[in-house]
């Protein structure tokens, strides 16, 4: 049995980790931010000293993309120092380390699935420091799995689908944009297999992991609406112009599975069975006030 450390564990990836692992029986220490915060390489230290795991996963990162662009900085010391603190010291004590990391990284223009080999050209600050970050692991350890993922939602948000479940309360109509495409991938799903790969005999690097299919966000929130039933139709189509926002959002953020599928780890489900299943076990979490 391998002994486990999940950073950032307060988030919603870090609490799906934590509650598969125990869920699997498995040794594991999970700490939020109160009690590791992952910039400061005494507490990393400490922490690393106490636990001695043998696999760390990092679910630690500043997500705020749009307070990125006016804080790069403070967004670099989360995603980017502080991975390089954890692969360091995972190096140091022989703990495999798998790290989260984002579409961000990419421009955003393309208009086929991103690989694993397609060079990042981040376009935002928070997707700047999320590509220095998997830089850093993949250049201090020679086992560190970094794991690309995209559009999270799950029981811990906030997120889109808590949002929208909120929104449909609060007024009759809603305008979504439909010219951003992405994967909405549920945490408990990413989080089987971050676990599998952890464990598994597969080449370290990158690998990119969401659910499978793709939508935009208006479509998303039509089946968002549709498992709450409530009329699709109160979800109407707008563009990217009608909403800025300080961090531009990428067109086009579809990750590749292929690597993914080819290695045989766990399926990925299609987003649309994934959203229902994680209507089944989670409602009142996925609609509770955010
Ligand atoms: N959310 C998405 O749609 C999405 C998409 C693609 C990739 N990702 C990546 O997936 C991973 C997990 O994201 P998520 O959605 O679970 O994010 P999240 O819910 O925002 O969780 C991140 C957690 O990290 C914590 N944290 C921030 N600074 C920290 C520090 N210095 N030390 C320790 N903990 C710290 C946060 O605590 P506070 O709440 O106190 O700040 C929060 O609990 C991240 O690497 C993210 O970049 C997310």
């Amino acid at each position: 049995m391998s002994g486990w450390l999940v950073t950032g564990a307060g988030g919603q990836l870090g609490s799906d980790v934590e509650d598969l692992l125990r869920a699997y029986n498995e040794e594991c220490v999970a700490v939020g931010r109160a009690d590791l915060d992952v910039t400061d390489r005494e507490d990393v230290d400490r922490v690393l000293a106490d636990t001695r795991p043998d696999i760390v996963v990092n679910c630690a990162a500043y997500t705020n993309v749009d307070a990125a662009e006016s804080d790069e900085d403070g967004a670099y010391d989360v995603n980017a120092r502080a991975p390089a603190i954890l692969a360091e010291r995972c190096a140091s004590l022989g703990a495999r380390l798998v790290h989260v990391s984002t579409d961000y990284v990419f421009a955003g223009d393309a208009t086929a699935p991103y690989d694993e080999k397609t060079r990042p050209a981040p376009r935002t600050a928070y997707g700047r420091s999320k590509a220095a970050g998997e830089q850093a692991v993949l250049t201090s350890h020679a086992d560190a799995f970094v794991v690309r993922t995209a559009w999270l939602y799950g029981a811990a948000g906030p997120n889109f689908v808590k949002t929208m479940a909120r929104l449909a309360g609060e007024r009759e109509t809603l305008d979504v944009v439909e010219d951003q495409l992405g994967t909405p991938t549920w945490t408990l799903h990413l989080a089987r297999g971050l676990v599998a790969l952890a464990v598994s005999d597969q080449q370290p690097g990158i690998w990119h992991c969401t659910n499978a299919g793709e939508a935009s966000w208006y479509v998303f929130a039509r089946a968002i609406f549709a498992e709450l039933g409530l009329d699709p139709a109160r979800v109407q189509p707008t563009t990217t112009d009608k909403f800025p926002r300080p961090a531009p959002r990428p067109a086009y953020s579809v990750l590749s599975g292929h690597k993914w599928r080819a290695a045989g780890l766990p399926v990925m489900p299609h987003w649309r069975d994934a959203l229902h299943e994680a209507f089944e076990t989670l409602t009142d979490e996925l609609t509770a006030a955010v």
